[in-house]
């Protein structure tokens, strides 16, 4: 039997129309049944101040507890500034402290982008994986996905309007299924090692 996985969300907007959550919403009816996508709200915490940690916030422990219940993650953003929201960026600084105690380290990631323009949300994709390279999160490698011309991207009812970028991300969350597969097997052998 195949093992249903579990992949917490993390939105790069705070908008209540935005088209990351849109692309989201669409990306539950793509993904294979072996994947369970579920959105992990990142908007109400506060900037990350390691002063706090004494009493660290409720919203920052919890935040942490969702993300460690995870089985792997998937980042869907625009690009602010040719960088990464302000919102995600402290999502990722908060899951990473104290220091030998980050949430991210070793959960498989999947990255997706886009922009109205052409870039794709270029800049951002790029920031997102070297942050995760640096904490130790292993970042499907293919397909990249950035997507252009956002504002055409998804119908009237919500699904992904172009038929080839439909089955592109499609075709991404299975191999994200299948990453996520791969580096769960490797790091049961690397702790029976
Ligand atoms: C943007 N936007 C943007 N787009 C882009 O392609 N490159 C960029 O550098 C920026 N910079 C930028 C900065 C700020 C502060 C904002 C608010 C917006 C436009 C952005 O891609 C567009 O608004 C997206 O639709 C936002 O995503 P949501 O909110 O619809 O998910």
């Amino acid at each position: 039997m195949k093992h249903r996985r579990s992949v917490g969300v993390l939105l790069g907007s705070l908008r209540k129309a935005s088209t990351s959550a849109a692309l989201a919403n669409a990306l539950q009816h793509l993904c294979p049944d072996e994947l369970s996508l579920e959105r992990i709200a990142i908007g109400d915490m506060p900037i990350y101040n390691p002063d706090d940690e004494e009493h660290a916030p409720a919203s920052w422990r919890a935040f942490r507890k969702s993300i460690l219940a995870c089985d792997g993650l998937l980042f869907v953003s625009p690009e602010y500034n040719r960088s990464i929201p302000a919102v995600l960026k402290n999502a990722i600084d908060v899951g990473s402290r104290p220091p030998g105690q980050s949430v991210w380290n070793g959960k498989p990631v999947a990255i997706m982008t886009f922009s109205p323009g052409n870039l794709g949300g270029f800049g951002a994709h790029h920031h997102l994986r070297q942050s995760f390279a640096c904490l130790n999160m292993p970042t499907m490698p293919a397909p990249e996905i950035y997507l252009s011309g956002s504002a055409k991207l998804l119908d009237e009812h919500g699904a992904i309007a172009n038929p080839d970028t439909s089955a592109l991300l499609a075709r991404a969350m299975t191999s994200f299924a299948h990453w996520i597969e791969l580096n769960l097997a490797t790091r049961q052998v690397a702790h029976a090692a």
